[in-house]
């Protein structure tokens, strides 16, 4: 084929196209690559790629010198590259060899995907749904999303209720650092997990020879949440003798530690969370009323996942990106078979639990998707005709759909589009209201 007629259909694609030859220097350009990079075809052509493609790793581990050496295409590498005004454009790149007839490699081709518009659409997705660290587009979590500012500012004790896993140290962390102690100390105690004989000296620390072993003065988790904020875990386990203690910390701001008979000042903000119903308990009379009164000034409830699919999703997403970053790997998401068995699960740890499966499917997988074969055991065996259609609002749904089919085709909607049956300009549309 005459070399103009190449060209013009090269330009033609949408996708950035450049060959180079045997020395990297580039001997085709076309207009998507024009658009794409910045510079001309005139300032390309005989340049060295690395000068005109400039990609992070040009000098580390070059795709296209990889294809030229093994004569194996490489397909789909994810890189930023440079474009002429210096910014940095996230790409999906592709190369292959050129062959002359008798088979002799003469250089290399390389084929380019702009996929800034996926990465701003994760990012918007994702930044519309995160509220410090967390992540919902469940109604009832978004909704403590909006008052939780003016809770942390106004210093009242708040109580948070939630299974095991759903994520209710992370509301608390994030009351403290929403609120006008965010510069003092954040300071946990787990109620449940401390034997009842240590837990009052751990709370109000104690004085040097208060008991046998008290050696010297030992501070209490009380003194050192100063200026700052507590966390009182698992706060049903507080036995009763501790209950009274607290109910006057909250009442009169103030506490003595063991074997002293001077009161000391709490300047402490009291966040206490509880995975068992405090009513139940105050009913049964192992919970005092009043200290629960007290406690709940704000009560914050946060849903198991199960009751909240939607998010499944979007924290598979967030754990990924967690994890990529934390295990320096590259994996783009789950196959659409992993999803529905993630989707369908119910989830009795909540969200830990499934930080849990993410990170051992990070473990497993070798490629750039989660498969079913990376779940833990017990999730591959849910058996197929078990798996029902997830109850998740059709929007958020479409959303999810279309966010994956773009990935999958790494961007480019033309191909995304015929795939979900639908026009251009349609997902155009739907992208725009996502
Ligand atoms: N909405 C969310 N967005 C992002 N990460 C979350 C979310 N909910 C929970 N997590 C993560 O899940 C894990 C468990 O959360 P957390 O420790 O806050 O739960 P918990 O309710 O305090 O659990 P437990 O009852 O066992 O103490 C943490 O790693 C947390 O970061
Ligand atoms: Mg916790």
């Amino acid at each position: 084929m005459p070399s103009n007629k190449i060209e013009t259909i090269l330009d033609c694609i949408a996708d950035g196209v450049f060959t180079v030859d045997n020395e990297f220097r580039i001997t085709s350009f076309n207009k998507a690559a024009e658009r794409i990079t910045g510079f001309t075809r005139k300032e390309a052509v005989g340049q060295f790629c690395f000068e005109i493609f400039r990609t992070d790793v040009c000098f580390v581990k070059c795709p296209l010198k990889e294809s030229i050496k093994t004569g194996k295409e490489i397909t789909n590498l994810e890189l930023s590259i440079l474009d002429k005004n210096n910014r940095e454009i996230p790409v999906s790149v592709s190369t292959s060899v050129l062959k002359d007839k008798k088979g002799k490699i003469i250089g290399g081709v390389e084929t380019f995907r702009d996929l800034s518009l996926i990465k701003e659409m994760d990012k918007e997705i994702k930044e519309k749904y995160t509220f410090n660290d967390i992540v919902s587009r469940n109604k009832k979590i978004r909704e403590i999303f909006n008052i939780l500012p003016d809770v942390a500012k106004s210093d009242v004790a708040v109580l948070i209720v939630g299974e095991s896993g759903t994520g209710k140290e992370l509301f608390a962390n994030a009351i403290h650092h929403l609120s006008n102690r965010k510069n003092g100390p954040f300071i946990k105690i787990n109620c449940g997990a401390i034997p009842e004989t240590l837990l009052e000296s751990e709370l109000f620390g104690y004085k040097k020879g208060a008991f046998t072993d008290a050696k010297k003065d030992k501070a209490g988790r009380f003194q050192l949440a100063q200026g700052g904020t507590i966390l009182l875990d698992e706060i049903g386990d507080l036995p009763k003798s501790l209950q009274v203690k607290l109910l006057r910390v909250l009442e009169t701001k103030e506490f003595e530690p063991l074997g002293s008979t001077i009161s000391e000042k709490a300047d402490v903000r009291i966040l206490s969370s509880t995975n068992r119903p405090l009513e139940e308990l105050v009913e049964d009379g192992k919970f005092r009323e009043d200290l629960y009164y007290r406690l709940n000034v704000i009560k914050i409830e946060i849903p198991p996942l199960r009751e909240r699919k939607e998010d499944i999703p979007i924290l598979i997403d967030h754990f990924i990106e967690k994890f990529n970053r934390k295990m320096r790997k590259n994996i783009k998401g789950v196959t659409a078979e992993a999803m529905e068995i993630l989707l369908n699960h119910s989830y009795p740890g909540n969200v830990r639990e499934m930080e849990n499966i993410l990170e051992h499917g990070f473990i497993l997988s070798k490629g750039s998707y989660i498969d079913r074969s990376h779940l833990p055991l017990y999730l591959q065996k849910i058996k197929k005709s078990k798996i029902v259609a997830p109850k998740i609002n059709l929007k958020q749904w479409e959303a999810e759909i279309i966010k994956n089919v773009i990935k999958k085709h790494n961007g480019n909607l033309t191909k995304a589009a015929k795939e979900l049956g639908i026009h251009r300009t349609t997902l155009w549309r739907k992208l725009k209201r996502i």
